[in-house]
Formats: structure tokens, C-alpha cells, sequence
């Protein structure tokens, strides 16, 4: 059975103590940290960069889940692997079979993890349709890409349904990882529709306690597993 992980995104969190929010996801029981970095170009919106990645590597053992929403990836792919990422997901609208290819042996060789992001209006490319088991995690953004805090867009729900089937047909281990707006009222749906790698931004640290928030987080999604 597939496993459920929560992720809380730091970009939600206190930007100015951003250490702080790694350690409240850690201590309150996340199972990896999701970290946006985004150059103001693919997406409206600049984050941080390998410097700040590499910084907050000192702060928790658990695995960094790096999202890469730049346009030009290749270029800095490298910097995030020795900044310390266990996942690096690039967007497949800004990839082709080839650059795939190449950042794919560049991680194998490294031992990171690949994740291949697609927008909430973007199809999962023919070339990666048939590649499901050259990477590691199948990111559906369900917001916009830019910022913490919008609302989950439920017309992506469908499509998320037919990548599981995709995938569960495909035999493939790939696992599924749902970004934005994801919160206690819509994850037992993400979950049923398909998703077991569950960010949250503002349904972590928008809630107040966020230990609270993974627990609840989790419990809800497991209870979506059970009856599916
Ligand atoms: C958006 C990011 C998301 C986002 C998640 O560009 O990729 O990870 O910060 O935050 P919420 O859960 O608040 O939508
Ligand atoms: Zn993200």
C-alpha cells in the first residue's frame, strides 16, 4: 500500500524565522519539508534560493522535498543537490524528453530523488506518460504556482483521478504528490482521488498548532486509504 506523508511548505510559514517553521514541522511530526523555490519568472513570486536550502539542512534530518519552479532548472539543479535535497521536482513545462534525460542521470548518480511537477492545467506529457518509472514522485499542482494560501482548485481533482489510474495501471510505484490548498476539509478527497504525498503550506501553519494540523492532516488521509 502506498504511504501516506504530510509536507508542510515553509513558504507559509514565519519567512522571517524560516528555521523555525522546519522545526515545527519536524518536532510536530511531518514526514519531509517542502521548500519552494521560485525565481519570479516561471511563477510570479520570488523565495529563497540553494543558499537558504543549504542553511535550513542544519536544523532537521528529515527529507527536503526541493520544488523547483524556475525556468531554467538545468542551470541550477546541481546547486540544490549539494544544498542538501533528498527530492528535486522540476516542472515538466519547462522540459523535454532530452533535458529529462540528462537531469535524470545527474540525480541517479547523486542519489536524489525525482519528482516531475505539472501545473493545474497542464497534461502529463506523452514522453512522460511513458516514462512513469524514470521518476520517483508525479507532482500535481492543484493552485497556480506562487504562493501559500489559495484555495485548492477542485477542477483539477479529475485529472488527478486518472493519473492514479495511470499509474495503478502502469504498475508503476510512483507516488503521488498534491500541492496547494490542500487543508483538513478537502485531503480525505486528494487522498480518494489519488494523491499519498500531501503538502500543505497555510493547513499547516495558518492553523495555529501545526503539530495539530499534521495529526489531523494524517488521520484524515489514512482514514481516506482505508476506504478506498
Ligand atoms: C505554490 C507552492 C505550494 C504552496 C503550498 O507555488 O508550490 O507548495 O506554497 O501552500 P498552500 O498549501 O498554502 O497552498
Ligand atoms: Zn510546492
Amino acid at each position: 500500500m502506498r504511504e501516506i506523508k504530510i509536507a508542510p511548505s515553509i513558504l507559509a510559514g514565519d519567512l522571517g524565522h524560516l528555521a523555525e517553521a522546519v522545526t515545527l514541522a519536524d518536532e510536530g511530526g511531518a514526514d519531509q519539508i517542502h521548500l519552494d523555490v521560485i525565481d519570479g519568472h516561471f511563477a510570479p513570486n520570488i523565495t529563497f534560493g540553494a543558499g537558504t536550502v543549504k542553511a535550513l539542512r542544519n536544523v532537521s534530518d528529515l527529507p527536503f522535498d526541493t520544488h523547483l519552479m524556475l525556468s531554467d532548472p538545468l542551470k541550477y539543479a546541481p546547486k540544490f543537490i549539494e544544498a542538501g535535497s533528498d527530492i528535486l521536482s522540476f516542472h515538466a513545462e519547462v522540459l523535454d524528453q532530452s533535458s529529462f534525460a540528462e537531469l535524470r542521470s545527474l540525480l541517479k548518480k547523486e542519489g536524489v530523488k525525482m519528482g516531475l511537477a505539472i501545473k493545474p492545467k497542464t497534461p502529463l506529457p506523452q514522453w512522460a506518460r511513458e516514462s512513469l518509472d524514470k521518476f520517483d514522485v508525479l507532482l500535481v499542482m492543484t493552485v497556480n504556482p506562487g504562493f501559500s494560501g489559495q484555495e485548492l482548485d477542485p477542477a483539477v481533482l479529475p485529472k488527478l483521478a486518472d493519473l492514479y489510474s495511470l499509474v495503478r495501471r502502469g504498475g508503476s510505484e510512483v507516488d503521488i504528490e498534491v500541492d496547494g490548498g490542500v487543508e483538513e476539509g478537502n485531503v480525505s478527497e486528494v487522498v480518494r482521488m489519488g494523491g499519498n504525498i500531501l503538502v500543505a503550506g497555510a493547513g499547516v501553519y495558518a492553523k495555529g498548532d501545526a503539530a495539530r494540523a499534521i495529526k489531523s492532516l494524517r488521520e484524515r488521509a489514512l482514514s481516506a486509504m482505508v476506504v478506498k
